[in-house]
């Protein structure tokens, strides 16, 4: 099962004060030392974290393992992902307020405009992943509309508790087998962490798990001590 690192909020606390570091890109090449099998970057509309700059230089170091761009379906986005040439792109849902992807994307409401994009994106050579809810139906529209392959958002299963974890569970696990029994390949990510992870990894179908924010938080936790140790030498000096 491949491991996406998602960088973007490396570039959050960049744009904080719209300085150059920390900087997305060195980050990624971090992580793919640490063994991650792709970078993932989302190209917002509003530019809040990953900006295109980010995007060209994280296509030129990062060659070796998969490269995915999230975006939104639009024509600007479009455009970008032929120019740059990721090696696959996750469709997305974008609104302007949300402080992140909030839920899949509404295939019956934007399927046209998505189709369009698949279309576009796919006839040059560049697999599409669309980022769905678990749900069978849209794991079904996904594959109608030509896309090779689908994202399962987990942010409900990591969010819920008691009961409710567990019927999120099976939600998640069902919409992959759906995926696979249709010859689509399967995804998963959002909001999952160093303890939710494991149940979503045991579904060994995934091709896939895209993980950002927990990562990036625990790599502060870990990199504080000797960032702060390193400070108080040089003051010491
Ligand atoms: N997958 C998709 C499609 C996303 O939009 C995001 C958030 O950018 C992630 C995975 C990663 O989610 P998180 O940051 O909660 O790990």
């Amino acid at each position: 099962m491949l491991l996406g690192v998602n960088v973007d909020h490396v570039a959050t606390v960049r744009e904080a004060r719209k300085e150059t570091e920390p900087d997305p890109v060195r980050a990624a090449v971090l992580a793919l030392r640490g063994g991650a099998d792709g970078i993932t970057v989302h190209l917002r509309e509003d530019r809040r974290h990953i900006q295109d700059r980010d995007l060209t230089e994280m296509r030129e170091k990062v060659r070796v393992v998969e490269l995915n761009l999230e975006m939104a379906a639009t024509d600007e986005m479009i455009k970008i992902a032929l120019k740059v040439r990721p090696d696959m792109v996750t469709l997305v849902p974008e609104k302007r307020a949300e402080l992140t992807t909030e839920g899949g994307l509404d295939l019956k409401k934007s399927g046209k405009k998505i189709k369009k994009a698949i279309d576009a994106i796919q006839r040059k050579g560049m697999p599409v992943s669309l980022f769905i809810n678990p749900s069978i139906t849209d794991v079904e529209i996904s594959r109608k509309l030509g896309a090779k392959m689908v994202e399962i958002h987990t942010g409900l299963y990591a969010n819920a508790k008691g009961i409710r974890h567990k019927a999120e569970l099976k939600r998640v696990k069902e919409a992959v087998k759906r995926a696979i029994d249709i010859g689509l390949l399967a995804n998963a990510g959002h909001g999952l962490n160093y303890i939710n992870v494991k149940k979503i990894a045991a579904i060994k179908d995934i091709r896939g798990l895209y993980i950002g924010h927990s990562i990036v938080a625990r790599s502060v936790y870990d990199g504080m001590e000797r960032a702060v140790k390193e400070m108080k030498k040089l003051i010491g000096e």
